[in-house]
């Protein structure tokens, strides 16, 4: 059944009744104008108290995917083999899908993609990346290609609330961190947040949108805070920066695009520092426009709820992403030929050796702990034996990228002299 023959009236079945899935109940019971109504929600544990009526549950996935009278499933469950199974059928079964699942869409991206032509149906996940700022759509319709120059953010509430309850309230990591559980920003598995890896599946989406590269996430450097050591705090306020955690995709004079996620001392005057808290941040740079930033609330239960009532409201529409940067044109490559400046810190002297440095700028060692900072070839991270060390932080300083040609050249031909 068609939504545009059930004249964009909304009938759904709803996957998942956690954080979001009872936040966009209780939404969707203040928007009657949407004429969207949620008919039967499947969860995990019939045992848990819910505030709602009991015989709007199932715990069978079938009541839900062979009705058709639902038209939409929307799919909110944290378990991404489970959410595969749900979207998949439901798409075969030719019904929209919404889903908030960056993990389920970053893995399955190009089959997903496919499964949505094959079967004519729309797919769309606004809420998978950084809640409430609709910048899937932005990227989508609004940038062309030529003109995106890269883009980079804050795209992880929970690590950036930890950060802020660290530094800006001197609470321990381990009691910032429960805090973040407790809210409800976090994970069910919170390393996924700690360790760069909802970050990093939800850069390989922005990068679909963006420029059409289709990325395993797996594939991506990247890390996340779990490795930040009290001495880079210190370092970062003497300084004056703050530790961000930043999602990065730039476009490099040859055209290709190098991608990441690590952490990144920001300064005074970087957007950046005012994103705290579970609030995410997005700067997008084109050639015209120069840079835009976006800002809002990137995790909890209303904020991730009003993206997924957006795609729901683009779906009487019949709006579906068209993947224009992948349709049309070329799809841009990534590289891994670009050279970083970084602050790396460790506990024992020799730990890190020389040569991983195509430079070394500054240098500091007491019995605690040691730091240098310098220019590094990005390719030294695919190898993360040595910086991602439970004892070893890296961390990018502030205008990172080398973008002097000159300089980028000359430091390739001095290379040879370091080893
Ligand atoms: N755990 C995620 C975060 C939820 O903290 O950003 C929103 O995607």
């Amino acid at each position: 059944m068609s939504i545009q023959n059930q004249q964009k009236k909304l009938t759904i079945g709803l996957f998942g009744f956690g954080v979001v899935g009872e936040s966009l109940y209780r939404v969707l019971q203040e928007t009657p104008t949407l004429q969207a109504s949620i008919k039967k929600v499947c969860i995990k544990h019939p045992e848990k108290k819910r505030s709602a009526p009991e015989n709007l549950f199932t715990t069978d996935p079938e009541v839900l995917l062979s009705d058709s009278s639902i038209n939409v499933i929307v799919e909110l469950i944290d378990d991404a083999d489970a959410a595969y199974y749900i979207v998949s059928k439901a798409l075969s079964e030719r019904k929209a899908v919404v889903s908030a699942n960056k993990k389920l869409i970053a893995g399955h991206l190009e089959e997903l993609i496919a499964l949505q032509k094959h079967f004519d149906v729309p797919f769309l996940y606004e809420s998978a990346c950084c809640a409430s700022i609709p910048v899937i759509r932005n990227l989508e319709e609004y940038y062309d290609n030529d003109l995106l120059q890269g883009i980079s953010g804050i795209v992880n509430g929970s690590t950036n609330y930890i950060l802020t309850k660290i530094f800006d309230e001197g609470k321990s990591y381990d009691d910032a961190l429960l805090q973040a559980q407790y809210e409800g920003f976090a994970e069910s598995d919170p390393s996924l947040d700690v360790e760069g890896v909802d970050a990093v599946n939800k850069l390989t989406i922005l990068l679909a949108h963006a420029y059409g590269i289709l990325a395993f996430p797996s594939d991506i450097v990247h890390t996340g805070i779990q490795n930040l050591h009290s001495a880079d705090a210190v370092y970062a306020k003497e300084k004056g920066y703050q530790i961000k955690l930043l999602a990065q995709a730039k476009k490099l004079v040859d055209g290709r695009i190098s991608a990441f996620v690590l952490p990144q001392f920001v300064k005074g005057d970087s957007q950046f520092r005012n994103v705290q808290n579970e609030y995410n941040g997005v700067t997008i740079e084109s050639s015209l426009a120069d840079r835009q930033f976006f800002y809002g609330k990137g995790a909890g239960g209303y904020p991730t709820a009003s993206a997924v009532l957006s795609d729901l409201s683009a779906l009487r529409y019949d709006y579906r992403y068209e993947y224009k940067k992948l349709r049309y044109g070329l799809p841009a490559e990534l590289t891994d030929e670009v050279y970083l400046r970084v602050y790396l810190s460790f506990d024992k002297l020799f730990q890190v050796q020389n040569e991983r440095f195509e430079r070394i700028e500054e240098w500091s060692s007491n019995e605690r702990r040691c730091h240098v900072t310098g220019v590094i070839k990005f390719a030294q991270l695919l190898d993360t034996s040595w910086w991602k060390k439970p004892n070893t932080s890296l961390i990018l300083l502030p205008d990172a990228f080398v973008t002097d040609v000159t300089e980028t050249a000359r430091l390739a031909e001095e290379e040879l002299a370091f080893v």
